[in-house]
């Protein structure tokens, strides 16, 4: 879990990110959404040390990341794999030395070791046998699956993944999302994802912040995102006329599985309000 509390980040006199606080847990995809400029970047630098807030506290295992010494932070961004946008893998080194490239840096593994733990993560993310391959030979998603290699390498507790489909169509988008999905639940992560990604909300957010202005404006789960009557997410979220409809229709078609006796406030004040495969 991380726990982030009242963090402010200014650059010269302009706020951006403005006295935000949450929790984010354990096996759970945390996405961090709102329009381009709205601080999602510098909030997630922030959370792994590559800028330090003016104010508050990021609590890694309850202990004060911003507050700790170089080798107890050494010890945190261990645990901390990170899916850069645009994948940035080295352009020059093949697969397996991107991959591998962590475990140098981090370990004092054998030869043997960093291959056999480099496979393993390779198998995991379908691309068993692109060892040999250089980033130049291979698709979008391929890459952003050799980020995500690299990312889980060192077996982290927590992913953080900037706007990880930039760049893919849909479609690859939603394996990228699902792979994201799959990882953290099967090794218990706390994965936090920046995104504008309307797809990306509806199937991986479990845990949604919406920003805006720096300001945390809203936060709740991709259940309770159709119901949400924030006028500025709604505006952000459902922004074209399409998204709109599909919108009401959802809720209406969400609403006849409901309950008479209950009315949408019970449901949008209650933390599980329905079964909605019912
Ligand atoms: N290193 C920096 N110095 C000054 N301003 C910055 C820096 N990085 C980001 N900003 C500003 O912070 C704001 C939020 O940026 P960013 O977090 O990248 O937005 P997002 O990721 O939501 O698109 C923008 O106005 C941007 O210009
Ligand atoms: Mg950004």
């Amino acid at each position: 879990m991380i726990e982030v509390k009242h963090i402010k980040k200014t650059f010269g006199d302009k706020t951006i990110i403005d006295d935000v606080s949450v929790k984010m847990d354990s096996g759970k995809c945390n996405l961090i959404i709102g329009s381009s400029g709205s601080g999602k970047t510098v909030f997630m630098k922030c959370l792994v040390g590559l800028f330090v807030p003016d104010a508050g506290e990021i609590l890694y295992h309850g202990q004060d990341f911003i507050q700790m010494n170089g080798p107890e932070k050494k010890e945190i961004r261990k645990q901390i794999g990170m899916l850069f946008q645009g994948s940035a893998l080295f352009d020059s080194l093949t697969v397996e030395k991107n991959v591998m490239f962590p475990l140098n840096m981090f370990t004092t593994d054998s030869y043997r070791q960093k291959l056999k733990r480099v496979n393993e993560v390779l198998d995991r993310v379908n691309l068993e046998g692109a060892n040999k391959k250089f980033p130049a030979e291979l698709s979008g998603g391929m890459k952003k699956r050799v980020g995500i290699a690299r990312a889980i390498v060192l077996n982290p507790q927590y992913l953080f993944c900037d706007e990880p489909n930039s760049g893919l169509d849909p479609l690859t988008s939603l394996v990228i999302d699902r792979l994201i999905k799959e990882i953290t639940l099967e090794y218990k992560i706390t994965t936090v994802v920046n995104t504008h990604d309307m797809n990306s909300v509806m199937e991986i957010g479990d845990h949604i912040i919406y920003m805006h202005q720096g300001l945390k404006e809203w936060e709740g789960t991709n259940k309770e995102i159709i119901f949400s009557k924030n006028d500025k997410l709604n505006e952000f979220i459902f922004a074209s006329e399409f998204l709109k409809d599909a919108k009401d229709m959802r809720m209406l078609e969400m609403s006849g599985k409901i309950d008479n006796d209950r009315n949408m406030d019970d449901i949008m004040n209650n933390d599980a309000p329905f079964d909605v495969s019912q």
